[in-house]
């Protein structure tokens, strides 16, 4: 996990998670969340090119995450660092007010 501090507080954070077993050892997954305030300030971009070339050095050929329809925010950071949709969960979502939304996986080839 990375965490980002803007004058002793933090800004976001975000992880990165490595397999261990030998099948699944070439892929990894990330998450990010910058508090709403740090948004549109390079920061996510910033901690994305950290996971990228963390991963790239311990030989990942693909990373992969997550995002809820509607994150528009998030699918254009994730579609500029090259990560691509490739699979969707429909109903991931319920919210309170009965709305249904789905879930996006993204990959990127290292
Ligand atoms: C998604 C998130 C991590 C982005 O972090 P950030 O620090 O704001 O990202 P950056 O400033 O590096 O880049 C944001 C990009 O989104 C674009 N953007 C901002 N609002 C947008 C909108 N409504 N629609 C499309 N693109 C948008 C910006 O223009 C920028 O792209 P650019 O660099 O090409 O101009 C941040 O918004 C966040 O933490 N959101 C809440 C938690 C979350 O959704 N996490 C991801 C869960 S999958």
């Amino acid at each position: 996990m990375l965490v980002g501090i803007v004058d002793g507080e933090i800004a976001g954070n975000c992880q990165i998670v490595f397999n261990h077993r030998h099948k699944t050892k070439h892929r990894a997954s990330v998450a990010i969340t910058i508090i709403s305030k740090y948004w549109n300030l390079g920061i996510g971009t910033a901690m994305m090119q950290k996971m990228i070339s963390l991963a790239k050095n311990q030989g990942i050929m693909q990373m992969e995450l997550e995002f809820i329809e509607g994150n528009k925010r998030a699918r254009a950071l994730y579609e500029k660092m090259g990560f691509s949709i490739v699979a969707e969960k429909p109903n991931a979502i319920l919210l309170k007010d009965g709305t249904l939304l789905k879930e996006y996986f993204m990959v990127k080839e290292l």
